[in-house]
Order: C-alpha cells, then structure tokens, then sequence
C-alpha cells in the first residue's frame, strides 16, 4: 500500500507492506542514514523522530507512521554544516565503525532539547539503549558533554539553530574542520 510522510521536511509517498517496518521502508526508500543493527528494538542503531518523539524505526510500523513528520540524523546537518551535536562526535573521535551512531546523535539530540546541560551519568541513562561494540562509551558520552556546552556557549538550540533570545553561533569558534567526515549520519552515504 502507499502511504504518505514527511521525511526530513520533504512530504513524499512510499510503497509499504503491511508487516513492514518504518526502518526497513525508509532504507529502501535511500534513507541509509538509518541504521539496523538488531532484530527487533534492542541497539537503538534505527531511532529517529517521528513527530518530534525518539522512535526505534524497527519496531514500528510503516503504515503506523502515516502522515506523521519523520527526521532522520540527516536532517539535523549537512556534511559541509554539521549540527553540533554530530560535530561534537568527529572532534571527541566517538566515531569508530559509525553503525551505532546515527542513533546515538538522535537520541543525544533529543536529550539536549529537553536538558541542555546534562550530567554525565545522565548522558550515560541517555544513551543506555543506544548500543555500541567498538567505543566503549567513554568517547560518545564526552561528545555528548562537548555539545552540549558548545550548544550553551554558542547558543545553539537542540535543533541546530538558534533559541529565542539567543545570541548568534559563530561556527568558527566550534573548531569546524574543512572536511567533517565520518558516520556521524552527517549525508554521507555509507
Ligand atoms: S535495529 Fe532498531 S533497535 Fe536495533
Ligand atoms: S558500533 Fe561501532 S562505533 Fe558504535
């Protein structure tokens, strides 16, 4: 059947069976940026926002998203202009394989919108479903902190843009590399 969503600000129709998963239907419609490492809601490596809520794309279904507004990682930044929470990620060197972390930066992202200064082991509860085999936590939670004060200090809203009354961002005292690369779901394509 054919449904129809906002995926990253673009209102689109797509072909989804019955049985099949938000996350399944998203990668076949090139939204690879979401990722599934699991086989039913447990790694958090497929959560994105489903009308502004953190959802694992895996364990819902496509039709139970219908007309509702869906933002994968790649909504957040570009790979030339970052969100800081995915820029906090390559400069904390969070990022080994990458698998896990289109879902870490969403699920920091949501927790950043609703406590913009997170303790560390509130980032640890955070994240305590978001599941990664390579870092060891340590580098993902310091990213996490990063942004968070680079988001404070630049007054950077959780959405990458300003909040009311904030004062501007200057981009150049985050430390952009020229060339920000890695899975940090930031439009790559890998
Ligand atoms: S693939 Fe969705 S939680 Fe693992
Ligand atoms: S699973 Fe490889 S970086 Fe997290």
């Amino acid at each position: 059947m054919d449904i129809e969503l906002t995926i990253n600000g673009e209102t689109t129709t797509v072909e989804a069976g019955s049985e099949q998963d938000l996350a399944t239907v998203l990668r076949q419609h090139g939204h690879i940026d979401v990722k599934c490492g699991c086989d039913g809601g447990t790694c958090g490596a497929s959560k994105v926002f489903v009308d502004g809520d953190v959802r694992m794309a895996c364990g819902m279904a496509a039709t139970e998203a219908e007309g509702s507004d869906v933002q994968t990682v790649a909504s957040l930044g570009t790979q030339d202009d970052l969100h800081p929470v995915q820029q906090a990620f390559v400069d904390n060197f969070a990022v080994q394989c990458g698998f896990c972390i289109p879902g870490m930066i969403v699920q920091a992202t949501a927790l950043l919108d609703e406590n913009p200064d997170p303790t560390e082991r509130e980032v640890r509860e955070a994240l305590d479903d978001n599941v990664c085999r390579c870092t060891g936590y340590q580098k993902p939670v310091e990213a996490v902190l990063d942004a968070a004060g680079r988001m404070r200090e630049e007054g950077v809203a959780a959405d990458g843009g300003r909040p009311i009354g904030g004062e501007p961002a200057d981009d150049t005292a985050m430390g952009k590399p020229a060339d920000a690369g890695g899975c940090c779901g930031g439009g790559c394509d890998e």
